[in-house]
């Protein structure tokens, strides 16, 4: 069975038709950048642009960048205030016509890795981690998701969400050396080593392509692996949520 995913992020939104019994992408995948500001309706214009593009006109999934409670936005996050109360699934069936489920974009991520990838077959507590525009995680007991886990909103002893201190955003932002940020992201992973006491910590997002630069300076006395679908993990995930919604 193929199904359109889609990942929404703060830089860019990548499209893709995945097999969902491989996790495969069937076709090429596109990106489009997420639109300034990236208010409800210019994201929505650009998911039918993106529908449009593969000729798509069965169901879709979509990873998005914010918690989602029973499919309504809880914060404009990355994107914008106005996303704020949105029912998100609605909102993009109302702009293309298509049945669309959308989950938080890191559960997205997680549920890729979790059947297809580095968490596959893993017993007990597994995190996933994405290190993008935001912090993002999704955290599985044998397999099975915690939705909506928002573990980049934890705060530092600076009084600042670890998101704004550690994202791949803030090393950007700062110009952080790789030395400097691995030192921030060493502190964060040791903090939520300890209040999780997880079996394995995977780490995705935008920054899964050059994680060799880094993920030496993350010292835990715990498993640390890439993301094995790097940052496609998101795209593929958005597909699986959405088959197993429809099941
Ligand atoms: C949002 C999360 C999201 C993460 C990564 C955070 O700012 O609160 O919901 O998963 O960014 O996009």
């Amino acid at each position: 069975m193929e199904i359109l995913g889609i990942d929404v992020g703060g830089t860019g939104i990548k499209a893709a038709i995945v097999s969902v019994e491989t996790g495969a992408l069937s076709a090429e995948k596109k990106r489009i950048p997420t639109p300034r500001p990236a208010t409800p309706e210019a994201v929505a214009k650009v998911i039918h642009k993106l529908v449009k593009h593969f000729k798509w006109d069965g169901p879709v999934g979509c990873g998005f960048p914010t918690p989602l409670h029973h499919g309504k936005c809880l914060s404009g996050g990355n994107l914008h205030e106005d996303w704020n109360g949105v029912n998100v699934s609605q909102l993009f069936k109302n702009e293309t016509g298509n049945e669309f489920t959308v989950v938080n974009d890191a559960d997205a991520a997680g549920i890729a890795e979790i059947n297809f990838g580095a968490g596959k077959d893993k017993k007990g507590v597994v995190i996933m981690i994405t290190l993008g525009t935001g912090i993002g995680s999704a955290i599985f007991l044998d397999g099975k998701l915690l939705p909506n886990t928002e573990f980049g909103h934890l705060y530092n002893w600076h009084g600042d969400s670890f998101e704004s201190y550690a994202a791949d955003s803030a090393r950007k932002r700062e110009k952080l050396s790789q030395k400097k940020w691995g030192k921030r992201l060493d502190k964060y992973f040791n903090h939520l080593n300890f209040i999780l006491s997880p079996d394995l910590i995977i780490i995705g997002g935008g920054a899964s392509k050059r994680v060799h630069k880094f993920i030496h300076k993350i010292e835990v006395d715990t498993a640390i692996v890439p993301a094995e679908a790097e940052n496609e993990a998101g795209i593929i995930g958005a597909a699986m949520a959405a088959k197993f919604e429809i099941k």
